[in-house]
């Protein structure tokens, strides 16, 4: 059985389809335990980094890590510390470090020349392309259903641009009809006019991130430093569910937020219908940077609902929650939607970026979406290396049970030291809980770090749980009895 306050359909979709049997030990290769040698960053990190900040600001790097000596769920850093890294390099790394499949994939000879020759793929594509394609991201389990058609990309917030570009190309298609381009949208478009470029909007979500790149940094609206000095665009923001926690003690609360949320992404489609009209809305499955929120499947099932009324495309960015750390493939498998969303972004822990789409979304004519690599053949070796190793080790049901535990575990936690944690909430591996204060937060992290585990953050008040996909019980353990003592420590000081 479920714990308390445990996102409540996770208890119908996640439990484990087969009795696990996860061995409690380090995987091979790995440390008993994480340790620490010195103060973090240490003193080779720091010399380094006073190197290094003569060429790029680095005000953002932690310490530099070995990746030489980093193995499965264990990071190393050039001063001899050994972490257990249950943040994953921004929740990016699928199978942790060193996977003996990801480096026999990226060693085989047969693949050596797909390695060597980066191709502009909307050029000139190698002979094995597709077939790749069909073997890895067009994969009956793997594709999102009901979205045959793929478009690769460089990055996730490439991947959001190229989505919004498909969603505006199929807005204006959609007004002008059969008709070619007129002569004016010709002449405009080149010097940002209309009706060459049109005034279209992308409604998108107060908290959320897409990315870093003009149009996904437009979308994005959480941290000010993020954004401060840089010109963007007026496109709507629709607030998104502020949950109260424990979910199953809050259900009417949590509905009238859902309800107050929809009301205004009505709204604002309403109220921008003359000026910027809506063509598209995009929304993180699971809103990740901005906070560790969830919202519910019913949310997801309404918002598409408007999308549909509107004939605007649901985009939804899985970017963070897709490639099995949730427990199934995309995290939005859980919202049962009536109809598949028209475009699914991917990036992190897929290695590959880009956008699924529905065919309605292929553009007519060529180079409209489009750029000069267009991703990367090498990022599929990896995906290939990645999907196999998902099979055979059963990781999905690995990931529900092990999350179902730490899950439990966490809320006895939350429990135990209820001035000081709260709110604890996930899906699979991503896992997030909030500390009474910001500060505390900070503190937390940092206590987990000098104690050997490294842990992300997220919105003000969040600490983010993004582990790979072999972390296990065994794993669970060492991070529940050092945040215990964490906790523990800071209450008595
Ligand atoms: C939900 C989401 N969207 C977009 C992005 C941007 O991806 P990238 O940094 O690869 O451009 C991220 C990155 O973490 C993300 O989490």
């Amino acid at each position: 059985m479920l714990c308390k306050g445990v996102w409540h359909s996770i208890q119908k979709n996640s439990q484990p389809r087969l009795l696990h049997h996860v061995p409690k030990s380090p995987l091979p290769g790995e440390p008993a335990k994480p340790y620490t040698l010195c103060d973090v960053p240490g003193p080779r990190s720091q010399a380094l980094m006073k190197e290094f900040s003569k060429i790029q600001q680095v005000g953002s790097i932690q310490y530099f890590a070995d990746y030489q000596r980093s193995v499965g769920n264990y990071l190393a850093d050039i001063d001899g510390n050994v972490f257990l890294d249950m943040f994953m390099q921004l929740a990016m790394v699928p199978l942790g470090y060193n996977h003996r499949s990801i480096l026999g994939a990226l060693s085989c000879a047969g693949n050596q020349r797909i390695i060597a020759n980066r191709p502009a793929l909307g050029l000139y594509p190698g002979l094995e392309w597709p077939c790749k394609l069909e073997d890895t991201l067009l994969q009956p389990c793997v594709a999102p259903k009901g979205l045959p058609c793929v478009f690769t990309a460089m990055c996730g917030a490439c991947a959001n641009e190229h989505a919004i570009q498909m969603a505006f190309i199929k807005y204006a298609d959609r007004l002008r009809g059969s008709e070619d381009f007129t002569d004016e949208e010709k002449e405009t478009a080149p010097y940002n006019k209309p009706p060459g470029c049109p005034e279209l909007s992308i409604l998108s979500f107060d908290g959320a991130f897409h990315g870093r790149t003009f149009g996904a940094l437009a979308l994005t609206h959480y941290k000010y430093m993020m954004k401060i000095d840089i010109p963007s665009l007026p496109w709507p923001i629709a607030r998104y569910p502020h949950y109260m926690y424990p979910l199953d003690e809050y259900e009417k609360e949590n509905r009238k937020e859902d309800d107050k949320c929809l009301d205004e992404v009505k709204k604002l489609i309403e109220d921008y219908e003359k000026k910027m009209p809506v063509a598209g809305i995009i929304v993180e499955a699971i809103q990740s940077e901005g906070g560790d929120r969830h919202a519910s499947p019913d949310f997801f099932h309404c918002l598409q609902d408007i999308a549909k009324k509107k004939k605007i495309p649901l985009i939804l960015d899985e970017i963070q929650t897709g490639g099995g750390a949730t427990g199934r493939i995309w995290a939005h498998e859980y919202f049962e939607l009536n109809s598949p969303p028209d475009m699914v972004t991917f990036s992190s822990k897929m290695q590959a970026s880009g956008v699924y789409h529905t065919p309605e979304y292929m553009p007519k004519h060529p180079y409209r979406v489009f750029s000069a690599y267009m991703g990367d053949p090498t990022k599929i070796l990896i995906l290939e290396a990645v999907l196999q190793a998902i099979e055979a080790e059963d990781l999905l049901t690995h990931v529900c049970h092990v999350s179902n535990y730490l899950l439990c575990q966490l809320n006895a936690l939350q429990q135990e030291f209820p001035e000081l944690i709260s709110a604890v909430r996930g899906r699979g591996f991503i896992i997030g809980f909030d500390a009474a204060t910001t500060d505390l937060k900070n503190k937390i992290r940092l206590a987990l770090l000098s104690r050997g585990v490294q842990v992300g953050d997220s919105g003000s008040k969040s600490i983010r749980l993004r582990p790979c996909l072999i972390f296990g019980e065994y794993h669970a353990d060492i991070f529940i009895d050092t945040l215990r003592c964490c906790l523990r420590d800071i209450e008595e000081s």
